[in-house]
């Protein structure tokens, strides 16, 4: 993982987009930002396609957010190599790496506390994926985009 990564929400997740923001780049992340750019209403789909194409492109690892976390989740895991997880604890964001090599955290900012979230950020940034017997299930699961 490089020191850099996108971030996306829809109006549902603007604020803790942009709380994300402030804290990963007080931790020295270079953070590539795809909106939205204020709390008007806009598509979650149309910012998980942004943030998976900046995935892909720069092979980076991002985070998207809606009020859910849910419908933009969903959304990501319909983009070609993003394997999205919505984390609603720190156990999940561990899991998330360690078993199904999250590429894209997902939250929900109607249904988190904020230190709850970048606790949430902080545990998915450092964990890492323990390959093994999981890594035949995540080329599995790779495997159904085709
Ligand atoms: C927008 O109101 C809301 O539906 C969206 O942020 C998200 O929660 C959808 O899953």
């Amino acid at each position: 993982m490089k020191n850099k990564l996108v971030i996306g929400s829809d109006h549902g997740g603007f604020e803790y987009k942009e709380m994300i923001k402030e804290h990963l780049g007080q931790h020295g992340y270079e953070v590539v930002d795809v909106g939205c750019y204020d709390k008007s209403s806009v598509d979650y789909p149309d910012i998980a396609k942004k943030v998976a194409d900046v995935v892909n492109n720069e092979k980076i690892d991002g985070i998207v957010i809606c009020g859910t976390g849910i419908g933009i989740s969903v959304a990501a895991n319909k983009c070609h190599g993003i394997r999205a997880t919505l984390c609603t604890n720190e156990y999940m964001a561990k899991m998330a790496r360690h078993h199904n090599d999250s590429n894209v955290l997902a939250l929900g900012q109607r249904v988190l506390g904020s230190d709850l979230a970048l606790s949430i950020v902080d545990t998915w940034l450092v964990e890492k994926f323990e390959g093994g017997r999981h890594e035949n299930r995540v080329n599995k699961i790779m495997k159904l985009e085709e």
